[in-house]
């Protein structure tokens, strides 16, 4: 007996023949939906929402219930992981995260809390998840998702977004063994975290490296794959895991080696190469955000051609996250397309 009314997602993520491809967006959950913003207006702020697992329940399963996707993604953030390892983050309307204190030495290493306590200080996001799978009621699957460590270590050092990173990537430069450190603690405790994670009802794991494009290739290996692999180990394919190195095209043939499932592309991954230099694997994308803002006619065509040039083993998404003004009609259209078509 199947365990989903609607299993499409987690049969093609296991690379089983579909009839159609599976479709869902990145960043779903939100902005988007008059639903969302209308909940999020009554709160302080994006943490809030984020802490109180019922109403993270409620807005993971709004793009459910109004554009009729095939997965549902937990609403929270990649940023729990630096708050439970003791750096408080804010979200400032406009501008993104900010960190107050941010890790400079060893010394800021060892104060931060063990990387084994992490879940201790995560139960909200259990919470969420276990009501979100109560209230889904078997619907669809409910993907759980963590940064990669070198994004997370990113944030941490640079206390915020940047369109560099140079700090960040200055101190893989001038400290390895720190770096490393660091990077190591980041991922013990993504790893226990996501653990907790499929403990409680996540079906399959996507793990978001954002900041992969900004680093040399070989410190790309070095100090991020590397960690992506530790979490992978120690997951031990308890469920799929998707991989999504955003503008680090170059390392598609090591990410295709990796034990995972899916792979997610970029739009500007070319998906002929991409299809050379990751075999064996789910591919999942990557239409250009961008093109949503298109008249329907256009993201209609876009997203069929789309479709047929994967021809198979594909979980239709964007390139990265859905962008919060894009027209409701143009998700609907390309959402609609991809449920309409028959291989
Ligand atoms: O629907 C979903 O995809 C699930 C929810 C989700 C969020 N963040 C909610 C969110 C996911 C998967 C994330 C991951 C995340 N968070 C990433 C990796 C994915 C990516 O986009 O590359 C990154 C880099 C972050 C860090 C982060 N969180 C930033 C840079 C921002 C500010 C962005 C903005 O648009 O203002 C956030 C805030 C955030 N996370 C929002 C949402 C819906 C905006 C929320 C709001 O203010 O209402």
């Amino acid at each position: 007996m199947k365990k989903y009314q609607n299993d499409l997602f987690l049969r093609a993520a296991r690379g089983e023949a579909t009839e159609r491809p599976p479709v869902w967006l990145m960043r779903q959950a939100g902005r988007i939906l008059p639903q969302y913003r209308a909940l999020r207006a009554r709160l302080s702020g994006f943490i809030e929402l984020v802490t109180t697992p019922e109403l993270a329940a409620e807005v993971t399963i709004q793009p459910v219930d109004e554009l009729g996707v095939d997965a549902a993604i937990i609403f929270s953030d990649i940023l729990v992981i630096p708050e439970a390892l003791g750096l408080k983050y804010t979200m400032v309307e406009k501008v993104g995260p900010r960190f107050p204190e941010v890790i400079r030495s060893l010394a800021d290493v060892e104060k931060l809390r063990p990387a084994e306590a992490a879940p201790e200080h995560l139960g909200y996001v259990y919470d969420a998840l276990d009501t979100t799978k109560k209230h889904l009621a078997n619907r669809v699957p409910l993907i759980g998702f963590a940064g990669a460590p070198w994004t997370i270590f990113a944030y941490m050092v640079e206390g915020g977004g940047s369109k560099t990173f140079s700090k960040a990537r200055a101190m893989l430069y001038r400290d390895p063994a720190l770096s490393h450190a660091l990077l190591e603690k980041i991922a013990l405790a993504t790893a226990a975290y996501l653990k907790g994670k499929i403990q409680h009802g996540a079906d399959l794991i996507q793990i978001f490296d954002s900041w992969a494009g900004v680093l040399h290739p070989l410190h790309y290996q070095e100090f991020s794959l590397r960690y992506i692999k530790l979490i992978i180990d120690e997951l031990g394919g308890a469920v799929p895991i998707t991989i999504f190195a955003k503008d680090a095209r170059h390392a598609l043939p090591q990410i295709g080696a990796l034990d995972c499932q899916v792979v997610q592309l970029d739009w500007i991954a070319d998906l002929v190469l991409a299809r050379t230099q990751v075999q064996g694997k789910v591919l999942q994308g990557n239409l250009d955000p961008v093109q949503l803002y298109a008249p329907t006619d256009d993201i209609v065509a876009a997203t069929l051609r789309m479709i047929e040039q994967y021809g198979g083993k594909h979980i239709v998404n964007l390139g990265h996250g859905v962008y919060p003004d894009t027209p409701l009609e143009g998700v609907k259209a390309f959402v609609d397309t991809v449920k309409g078509y028959r291989y």
